[in-house]
């Protein structure tokens, strides 16, 4: 198993490109099965869980063929509807192939996805949304799933105690684009990847208004054609390339981010004392003075995303003063408070929040990475400690960075794979 060996205190300088979002690549690449035609989806991460996501599609009788950072999909055989334990567990995002699965073939068997590191992780909203479209749902031997289902369009309001939820959003408009009759999704996420969706759903042939809403308008249609389509720029891979500079950078340049979908993250690093430049779609970030301490609270968009909690915490932790972190997405989403109190941090853990004492400076040691975003976290401390921070695990960032020792090492870091 990897794991990564990072010489902290080594200044970062030059130009860092952004990959396509990941977020928006996932569903996109289910979306393909809504339709018999082929089609090309451009600017796509190489990353293990778009690996995993073809593999999905595969199972299900699509032929996946990758070519630089363009994918083309097309449906060869129909005939299995079932995606499988063994692919879903390792990967939460394959239960994005059951809204197109039971809208284009009229049956599906998803596995359930189970929890994960961030918490329980239900998928009920999913249920919920697609059961009111007409699928009889159930749930059998781990696996959900519906035969024989004709789905009719319907009123549905996606919302949880946590607000509402992105690939439930996903699922139902994946649906709802070839149910009979018009869909209207209320209180839908408006995340900008499930925006990326619904564009890309409307390059297919889809009817939908209020794309970027909470209201969405779906008439169902026939058919959907094949489309060519390029994906968004990925948002927290770029937030946590600046939290990169921020800490070490005597300047970066972020290449390709899009800042409108950043802003509640910008809006923090300058309420931190961190210089963001914007020019154009580059964002150009130093390492300043000491930080100040700032409360951040997650929610969803256009709050502050929880993909970035555990990257933004490395600040505070060596801010001059008291920050406060509080969790509104997934309560348990801390597991990184102990590996970066190894590394020297002052981080309590009260309930869904936590709390950051800001320290002079971190120091290396063997550390344990448990999911995408802490492992990200740990890079980055890693970059600023002193001496070497052992990184083990680190498969869980290959999952959603691409190359991000690579990526780092040419801006002057030193990270080692070993
Ligand atoms: N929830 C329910 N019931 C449901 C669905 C969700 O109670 O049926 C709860 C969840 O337990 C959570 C909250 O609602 O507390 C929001 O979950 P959501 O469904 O929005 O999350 P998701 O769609 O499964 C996506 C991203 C996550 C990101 C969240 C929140 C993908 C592939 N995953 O997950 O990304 O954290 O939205 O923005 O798009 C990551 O990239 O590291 C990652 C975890």
């Amino acid at each position: 198993m990897d794991k990564f060996i990072v010489h902290g205190g080594r200044a970062l300088e030059g130009s860092i490109q952004v990959s396509g979002a990941k977020n928006a690549v996932l569903p996109i690449m289910a979306a393909a099965l809504l339709t018999d035609e082929e089609v090309v989806v451009r600017n796509v991460p190489d990353l293990r869980d778009v690996r995993t996501m073809a593999a999905v599609l595969g199972e299900l009788g699509m032929t996946v063929d990758f070519d630089g950072d363009a994918v083309r999909i097309k449906a060869s055989d129909e005939s299995c509807c079932t995606a499988p334990y063994e692919l879903v567990s390792t990967m939460r995002a394959s239960i994005c192939v059951l809204g197109p699965l039971l809208a284009k073939r009229g049956a599906a068997r998803v596995s359930m996805p189970g929890g994960c590191v961030l918490g329980v992780r239900p998928i009920d909203l999913h249920i919920k949304g697609l059961s009111s479209l007409g699928a009889q749902l159930e749930v059998r031997r781990g696996y959900v799933e519906a035969s024989q289902v004709r789905l009719r369009g319907a009123e549905v309001f996606l919302g949880s105690t946590f607000g509402s939820t992105v690939l439930g959003t996903a699922n139902v408009l994946m649906a709802a684009v070839l149910a009979e009759g018009r869909t209207v999704i209320e209180n839908a996420a408006m995340e900008p990847e499930l925006d990326d969706l619904a564009r890309f759903l409307i390059a297919m042939g889809a009817r939908i208004q209020g794309t970027g809403t909470h209201r969405l308008v779906i008439e169902g249609v026939k058919e959907l054609h094949g489309c060519d389509y390029s994906v968004i720029p990925d948002r927290i891979e770029a937030g946590t390339f600046l939290i990169a500079g921020a800490l070490v950078g005597r300047q970066v340049d972020v290449i390709g981010a899009e800042p409108d979908h950043m802003m509640a993250f910008l809006h923090i690093m300058n309420t931190a004392g961190v210089s963001v430049e914007r020019i154009g779609s580059t964002l150009r970030v130093k390492a300043g003075n000491k930080f100040l301490p700032t409360d951040i609270s997650t929610h969803s968009f256009p709050g502050f995303p929880t993909d970035l909690q555990a990257q933004t915490m490395v600040l505070m932790t060596l801010a001059d003063g008291i920050s406060i972190v509080t969790e509104r997405i997934y309560p348990d989403r801390f597991i990184h408070v102990a590996e970066l109190n190894r590394l020297g941090a002052e981080i309590r853990k009260e309930g869904n929040q936590a709390i950051v004492h800001g320290v002079e400076a971190l120091s290396g040691a063997q550390v344990m990475a448990s999911d995408l975003r802490a492992s990200a976290a740990l890079v980055l401390a890693g970059l600023v400690a002193d001496g070497e921070t052992e990184i083990h695990r680190v498969y869980h960032i290959d999952r959603g960075y691409e190359g991000i020792d690579r990526k780092l090492n040419a801006l002057g870091a030193r990270i080692e794979r070993i």
